[in-house]
């Protein structure tokens, strides 16, 4: 077994097909019921990024040239933020460990002190870590709703239930440049109230931050789909949710942020804005059956909602963090 750097930009198709298998064998071991990954924009996925960040990217292969592990470390800001499967067939022989001394000498030698991962609750990964001295920072609940269960009729209804002097906008690709900056100020508006995660994803919340990260969506293969609530006498962005259909699996679609700015709260706008994307997404997605989202456990109005939506709740997701000097000295003793 050889553990080499590895480049997703120049990496041979073969390559990026042996990889993807090895996706999909620990998908199909670890989260069964979560759609296969196709071969599509998965090179432009693994090696695109926002202005300023970098991915370092490792692959373990077999003599044959089959990949059966990989790492990848994404330095941003303060943080490097880590991804790392193996597959099943050759899980327990160490591989991982070795896989993760090279992100985290990597990481020291950059010069970042703490890292992040995120693990699905309910699978190795959490022993891994653990065992590591990896520690839990923050859990959230996936929750999937199937649009097969979905009321399209009350949908309908709640869709069109916002309180008057707010009206609805659909933008399939992402907001027009001339409601950017308003965007940006709704998504500023709540930085404080949504707060507690780690920001492994973080949200963007200046103008120029926003089109980098549509940009940066786009370029992996991850359309994004808004809908936004405009308060009629003033014009602001009173709120917003955002669902992204991913290329490499286009039958489950993610939903990353909803946010009611604080002062437009109590008007029905965080239901008939998720209403309206499923009748939106529908149409513009013939292929999706599926969409997915993440809560705090403790973020009661949205659970509601989703709730009356039909979004059930699927598994625990949670953010591990360690250290990094305490941890390549773990890993690597002489260190
Ligand atoms: C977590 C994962 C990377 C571990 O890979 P691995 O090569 O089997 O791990 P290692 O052999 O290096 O394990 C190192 C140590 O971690 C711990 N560990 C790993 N898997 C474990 C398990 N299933 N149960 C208990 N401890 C475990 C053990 O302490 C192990 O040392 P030991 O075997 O000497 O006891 C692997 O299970 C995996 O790829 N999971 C999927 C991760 C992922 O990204 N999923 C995303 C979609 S679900």
């Amino acid at each position: 077994m050889k553990v080499r750097e590895w480049d997703p930009r120049t990496a041979s198709s073969a390559e990026i097909e042996s990889l993807l298998d090895t996706l999909n064998a620990v998908l199909a071991a670890d989260l069964p019921d979560d759609p296969q990954w196709q071969d599509s924009f998965l090179r432009e996925y693994q090696s695109v990024t926002m202005p300023g960040e970098r991915r370092i990217s490792w692959v373990a292969e077999e003599e044959s040239g089959r990949i059966v592990g990989h790492a990848n470390v994404l330095l941003l800001g303060d943080i490097g933020v880590v991804e790392l499967f193996v597959h099943p067939s050759v899980r327990r022989t160490r591989l991982a460990r070795t896989l993760l001394t090279k992100v985290v000498r990597r990481v020291y030698d950059e010069g970042f002190s703490s890292i992040g991962v995120e693990v699905v609750g309910g699978t190795p990964a959490v022993h891994f870590y653990e065992s590591l001295g990896f520690a839990r920072e923050y859990v959230e609940t996936r929750s999937v709703l199937k649009l097969s269960t979905v009321d399209w009729l009350a949908v309908g209804e709640t869709a069109g239930s916002v309180s008057e002097g707010y009206r609805l906008e659909y933008f399939p690709g992402g907001p027009p440049d001339d409601l950017i900056e308003g965007y940006a100020v709704a998504k500023a508006a709540t930085r404080d109230v949504d707060d507690g995660d780690l920001d492994l994803r973080p949200s963007s919340y200046d103008p120029q931050r926003l089109r980098d990260s549509l940009a940066c969506l786009h370029g992996r293969g991850m359309k994004p789909y808004i809908v936004l609530a405009i308060h009629q006498q003033t014009g602001a962005v009173a709120g917003l949710t955002e669902v992204v259909v991913p290329a490499q699996h286009p039958t489950r679609a993610d939903q990353y942020d909803t946010i009611v700015v604080p002062d437009h709260r109590g008007n029905g706008i965080d239901r008939a804005l998720k209403a309206r994307m499923l009748f939106e997404l529908r149409s513009a997605e013939p292929r999706l059956t599926e969409v997915q989202t993440w809560n705090a456990p403790d973020n009661e109005p949205m659970l509601k909602v989703n709730a009356e939506l039909g979004f059930m709740a699927d598994r625990e997701w949670y953010e591990y963090g360690a250290d990094v000097p305490e941890l390549l000295h773990k890993l690597d003793p002489k260190t």
